[in-house]
């Protein structure tokens, strides 16, 4: 089945350096199929207007186009209404739209915000920025050494003064996949919400914001085979509508005069100026292409390439794997010996195999585990046993060059 998925993605069928292309870099960004290159190429071609702005047959159309996107993806995460989708440039773009409305209205002088280790700067800058802006502080769960939050200590975080929590549900970099519903039970305990860096989480589990019960789910398209500069930010609506709008321009507004300004509802309050619908479709279509494979296959597929590769790195000499807990999505994280990531990933792309090293965006889990970066293999539907193979091949090459 792979292969004949794989020819569904021309950009994975070139050689690299003469060497057919092993794309292992899909934590980053997966690759597009054609079905999504297409929509957003007719989009382009057939539809191209502005939305919720014309009178015009074209715009009408885009229009329609966009908000169906907007309901494709309600169902996809099973949000309750699709005025709780709203459509960004990504999870980072979701993430500090939240946490500049918390800093803008519910955070104060020596409040907390739970955040672990294990986030992304992404999940962890915005709220820096806030808590700056109003004298509050970061609180932050640790993590045990193969990669899983500990409970106990988040249990221990809360108090009166918690605000809110934000976790990732899957890390970027360990694999592993946070046992979030349990987290968000614990938050709600202690009435505080809890927003979820879906980033890595949407690909790798089957998200169901309303099974979840979490008040905000962030996730960008680029990780699920659309394309980049779409995102979306799942809020519940009575979050939603307490936040401040988090940019102001055409489109957010109900009337504007120079005495006072009245802001549009849910979403478009939140979706200022001239939005990406090339994108929205473009996710549209990424998602179709999902639900068409089946989301229980994807997942199964995922599994046996993370089992395969774990097992078979294992014949590789001084491997060092970071991240093995015990629930983990497709990525593999590990050093050899003490070679430099760098070094490794770059004789690696020699041998035509794309995997991303460094410290990906996770510094304080880097600090964490006392290293500077590692190298870092992340699957997707179109990679198979084989190039996994290939994979452990250039590993003990490369081990054998370095040493
Ligand atoms: N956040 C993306 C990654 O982990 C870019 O590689």
């Amino acid at each position: 089945m792979t292969e004949k998925i794989k020819e569904e993605f021309p950009v994975l069928q070139q050689d690299v350096y003469g060497k057919p292309l092993i794309y292992l870099d899909n934590a980053a960004t997966t690759q597009k199929p054609i079905s999504v290159l297409n929509a957003v190429d007719n989009y382009y071609r057939c539809l191209n207007s502005n939305v919720h702005r014309g009178v015009h047959r074209l715009s009408i159309l885009a229009t329609e186009a966009y908000e169906h996107a907007r309901m494709s993806i309600q169902q996809f995460i099973n949000a309750p209404n699709a005025h709780e989708i709203v459509f960004t440039r990504g999870t980072t773009e979701s993430i500090n739209l939240v946490a500049n409305g918390f800093a803008n209205t519910i955070l104060k002088q020596n409040d907390e915000v739970i955040v672990s280790t294990m986030e992304h700067h992404s999940n962890i800058v915005p709220w820096q920025l806030a808590v700056e802006k109003c004298g509050a502080k970061l609180k932050v769960i640790s993590i045990n050494e193969i990669g899983e939050i500990d409970m106990e200590c988040y249990q221990n975080l809360f108090s009166e003064k918690t605000k809110i929590v934000a976790v990732t549900h899957v890390s970027n970099v360990l694999g592993t996949i946070n046992p979030i519903k349990k987290m968000i039970e614990i938050a709600h305990a202690h009435q505080v919400p809890i927003l979820i860096d879906g980033a890595q989480g949407i690909k790798s589990t089957k998200v169901d914001v309303q099974d979840l019960d979490c008040d905000f789910y962030c996730f960008s398209g680029h990780k699920i085979y659309a394309p980049m500069g779409i995102g979306v930010l799942y809020g519940k609506e009575k979050y939603l509508e307490q936040l401040p709008p988090y940019q102001g321009g055409g489109e957010m507004i109900q009337n504007v005069s120079f005495e006072k300004t009245t802001f549009n509802s849910l979403p478009f309050k939140f979706e200022a100026g001239t939005p990406n619908v090339g994108g929205a479709i473009g996710l549209e279509a990424a998602i179709d292409f999902m639900l068409k494979i089946g989301r229980e296959n994807l997942l199964t597929h995922d599994k046996a390439l993370l089992d395969y590769a774990q097992t078979k790195m294992q014949e590789i000499d001084e491997i060092r794997f970071i991240g093995q807990a015990r629930e983990k999505a497709a990525v593999v994280s590990f050093l050899l010996g003490t070679a430099h990531p760098a070094d490794v990933g770059t004789l690696l792309d020699t041998m035509g195999i794309a995997v991303r090293t460094g410290h990906h965006c996770a510094e304080p889990l880097m600090n964490r585990y006392q290293i500077s970066g590692t190298v870092r293999a992340s699957f997707a539907i179109y990679n198979t046993k084989t190039e996994i193979d290939k994979l452990v091949e250039a590993l003990k090459k490369t081990n054998r060059i370095l040493s």
